[in-house]
């Protein structure tokens, strides 16, 4: 039974600045993700409040989101069976210290905040996040 999905991918501001991209976009497709879109942008403070806005109660959130708007980020639609799942495994634990051997958060991510990639948790969310990059 197949079971193809898509997910968004975000390349972050810490990967970009090391140029990191195309690396990290062969690892998806070695791991049989299709990139359907992409686009470079630079997102404003605002924009990243609202892309974050599950974790506004946090003690991290100003920082998370000054962050995320601090430099140029990569977005993706990736496409696969199970990518939500696959993505989340492939990306490895949120803090690279805790990340697997082999995982894009151990390989490139620098700290809990420059962790490289980012990807949606659940279907509905990869729904929600999908829209909020590429409706129209
Ligand atoms: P991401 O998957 O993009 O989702 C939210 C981000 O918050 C997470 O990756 C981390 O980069 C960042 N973050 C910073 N501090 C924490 C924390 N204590 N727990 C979880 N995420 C954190």
């Amino acid at each position: 039974m197949s079971n193809i999905e898509q997910t968004l991918s975000i390349i972050k501001p810490d990967a970009v600045e090391r140029n990191l991209q195309d690396q990290i976009k062969q690892e998806f497709i070695n791991k049989g993700f299709e990139i359907i879109k992409e686009k470079k942008i630079h997102i404003s403070k605002e924009d990243a409040e609202k892309f974050y806005k599950v974790h506004n109660s946090k003690p991290f959130y100003n920082d998370l989101c000054d962050y995320l708007s601090s430099g140029p980020i990569v977005v993706m639609t990736l496409q696969r069976e199970s990518a939500v799942m696959e993505n989340r495994k492939l990306m490895g634990a949120t803090n690279p210290i805790d990340a697997e051997e082999g995982t894009l958060r151990k390989k490139y991510g620098i700290s809990i905040d420059k962790n490289s990639v980012h990807g949606s948790d659940s279907l509905e969310n990869a729904r929600i996040e999908l829209d909020f990059f590429f409706k129209n």
